[in-house]
């Protein structure tokens, strides 16, 4: 069958065999198919989703364009974290160094900025020097070390996920179940961990905009996990203002090590720490009540700190020269009253309008833009007052937005 003809089936909601999967995904990590036909199949996929069956298949496809990792040289229960997405979501690099500091193997294979939504990848690229691209044998040793390491998808490792994923982001193919699912997944089984925990974000800043999505994605992703024999437990968490109080690269490893040093408390911290204790509670086999008290204990005694200082420190990364833009805006309310919400999806793409993400495959991020949240849902405010302060590119850049209209006041 022709590709034109994959993209017919699929538009009018037929299932494609394993065959059609193969020819069409197969075609285009070979450079067989292009870009263009791959994005009319990939919309197709968003339109009308995919069986289960199928999406087994493009699971399977996506693992076996590359290699599979072996842990089993790993001294320890290795634990793997993964979050479908969302704006300001930093929590992997703080739950890795909580778990990590607590005996946790955290083997993570991290991906990039997706749509409105930040990845892992460009956050830690924003530390100068930080290398992304350990070999197995380097990230075994780190593993083994310092207990946890952080690479971005490899040349071996799900690369036509890698590709994919791309295309997905520039070409409005991004918010789909079986697609999210697949891409996830096909990182979480080549990257080998033992357990996975999977922070499954809903609300209007994530990929996901209903509980029931949340739920129907969170069952595939077991389902795919059984297959593969891994232990896999989710959490349905909620995304409908940005995570914690900075949105941006650079910003956000800075917020990383305040919430670290245990100098704030809000809801990004209580979320990090319960999906910490959730990853402690599965890699050291205890209760969810005693992993929840050495999470506490791992954050006030500093070990949660030193684990990350020195997982950066053993990928190369130098925090002192770690920059934030020198161009800063501050946004004025144009309205009085109590702030009872904040729209997520809105702050996620004014961070991607400000250099902090892409709009074609080849964009370079800035990483030093972004958002610092200074109000926030609860805060009273006055005409005047600093709602947030942008870190822009450049002196004399335009805002033409009314960000006041991102707030939503009582
Ligand atoms: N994270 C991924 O790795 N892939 C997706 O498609 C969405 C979030």
């Amino acid at each position: 069958m022709s590709m034109v003809d994959i993209i017919n089936k699929k538009r009018l909601g037929r299932e494609l065999s394993d065959h059609d999967l193969e020819e069409a995904f197969l075609g285009y990590d070979r450079g067989e198919i292009p870009d263009y036909q791959m994005s009319s199949l990939l919309m197709a996929i968003c339109m009308n989703g995919m069986t289960e069956e199928e999406i087994f298949t493009l699971t399977d496809i996506f693992i076996n364009s590359g290699d599979q990792l072996d842990l089993s040289h790993v001294h320890g229960v290795t634990v793997d974290k993964h979050s479908t997405g969302g704006v300001g979501d930093k929590t992997t690099l703080i739950v890795a160094s909580i778990a990590a500091s607590l005996g946790v193997k955290v083997p993570k294979m991290s991906g990039r900025g997706l749509g409105h939504t930040g990845g892992t990848i460009d956050k830690l690229e924003s530390i100068p020097g930080f290398r992304i691209d350990l070999s197995e044998e380097e990230f075994i040793h780190q593993l083994n070390t310092v207990g946890f390491a952080i690479i971005s998808q490899t040349a071996h490792l799900a690369p036509l996920d890698k590709k994919i994923y791309a295309l997905r982001d520039v070409t409005g193919t991004v918010e789909s179940i079986p697609l999210i699912a697949t891409s996830i997944m096909s990182k979480k089984i080549a990257a080998g961990a033992e357990k996975i925990v999977l922070d499954v974000k809903v609300g209007n800043g994530a990929l996901l905009k209903t509980q029931e999505e949340a739920i129907e994605i969170s069952r595939l992703m077991k389902k795919i996990g059984e297959k593969y024999h891994r232990e896999v437990e989710t959490m349905i968490t909620y995304m409908d203002i940005p995570l914690g109080t900075c949105i941006g690269n650079a910003l956000e490893i800075l917020e990383v090590m305040k919430i670290l040093s245990n100098e704030e408390n809000n809801y990004l911290v209580a979320l990090s720490k319960a999906l910490a204790a959730k990853m402690v509670q599965l890699g050291l086999g205890i209760s969810i009540e005693e992993a929840s008290s050495r999470v506490e204990e791992s954050i006030t005694s500093g070990s949660a700190y030193q684990k990350f200082l020195e997982m950066v420190d053993a990928q190369g990364g130098d925090l002192s020269k770690l920059r934030v833009s020198e161009h800063t805006i501050d946004i004025t309310s144009n309205k009085k009253g109590h702030i009872i919400g904040m729209d997520a999806y809105k702050f996620g793409k004014l961070s991607l309008e400000l250099g902090g993400g892409r709009k074609t495959k080849e964009d370079k991020i800035d990483p030093g833009v972004g958002i610092m949240l200074k109000k926030k849902i609860g805060d009273d405010v006055e005409i005047g007052d600093v709602l947030c302060t942008l870190y822009v590119k450049e002196k004399g850049y335009k805002v033409e937005e009314d960000i006041t209209s991102y707030y939503t006041f009582q």
